[in-house]
C-alpha cells in the first residue's frame, strides 16, 4: 500500500483532522525524538501516530524494556500500523481518540511516562481538548520528562506551546516537505 497516497486521500477528506499532506519524513521523525534519553525512558507514548513515521524510530531505538503505547483515531492509519510493527512484546497500538488518553493510561495501569510524543494537530484542537491534553500531560509526565510535539508551520507555535510549558525549544527541520520541526517541551504550567 501506498502510505503517501493513503495519507493525501485522509487529508483531503479530514482536513485539520490530519493536517499534513504527507506523513512525516524520516528527517522529521529523527528530530521529533531526538532529545529522548534513551537509557532512561521506561515508558513512552506517541500521540496521533498516523502511518506510523515516528513509530518507525521508537520501536528502532527503544530498550525492549521501554513500554511504547501508541495512540492513533483513524481505524485505516492503524491497521497500517498494526500491519508494519507489531507483534512486538514491548508495543501497544490502541485505536482510541486522545479524549479519552486518562481512561486509556489508567485501564494500563500507567500513571508515570518519560515522554509524550505528539503528531496531533493541538492548535486546531478545540480550546477544551487543548487543555484537557495538557491537564492530562501535567498529571503523568515525569518531572524530567519531556512532551514533544510535532509542526509543520516552524516557530509559529511558540507562543502557544509556551502558555502551556514553562521551557519551549524548537528544533528546525528544513528537509521536512514543506520545512518542519519539532518543540521539546518541559514543565507543565498549572491549569486552572
Ligand atoms: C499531522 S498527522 C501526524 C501523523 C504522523 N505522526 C506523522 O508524523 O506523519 C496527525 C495524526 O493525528 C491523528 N489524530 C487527530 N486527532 C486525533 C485524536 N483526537 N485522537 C487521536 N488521534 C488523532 C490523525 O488521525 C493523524 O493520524
Amino acid at each position: 500500500m501506498n502510505l503517501s497516497l493513503l495519507f493525501l486521500g485522509k487529508f483531503l477528506r479530514h482536513g485539520t483532522a490530519i493536517a499534513s499532506l504527507a506523513p512525516s519524513s524520516p528527517w522529521l521523525s529523527r528530530a521529533t525524538v531526538r532529545n529522548v534519553d534513551w537509557d532512561r525512558a521506561r515508558v513512552l507514548i506517541e500521540l496521533g501516530a498516523g502511518t506510523g513515521p515516528i513509530t518507525r524510530e521508537l520501536v528502532d531505538r527503544a530498550r525492549p524494556e521501554t513500554r511504547l503505547i501508541v495512540l492513533e483515531r483513524d481505524p485505516d492509519f492503524v491497521r497500517v500500523l498494526r500491519e508494519r510493527f507489531e507483534p512486538r512484546p514491548n508495543l501497544e497500538i490502541i485505536e482510541g481518540d486522545v479524549r479519552d488518553l486518562a481512561a486509556m493510561l489508567k485501564d494500563r495501569g500507567i500513571d508515570r511516562v518519560d515522554n509524550v510524543i505528539s503528531g496531533l494537530p493541538v492548535p486546531s484542537f478545540p480550546k477544551d481538548l487543548q487543555r484537557d491534553l495538557i491537564r492530562n500531560v501535567s498529571q503523568i509526565l515525569d518531572p524530567a520528562g519531556t512532551y514533544n510535539q510535532i509542526t509543520e508551520l516552524p516557530w509559529v507555535y511558540l507562543r502557544f506551546y509556551r502558555s502551556f510549558f514553562y521551557e519551549v525549544r524548537f528544533a528546525f527541520e528544513p528537509r521536512n516537505i514543506p520545512p518542519a520541526g519539532a518543540y521539546y517541551c518541559r514543565g507543565v504550567r498549572p491549569i486552572d
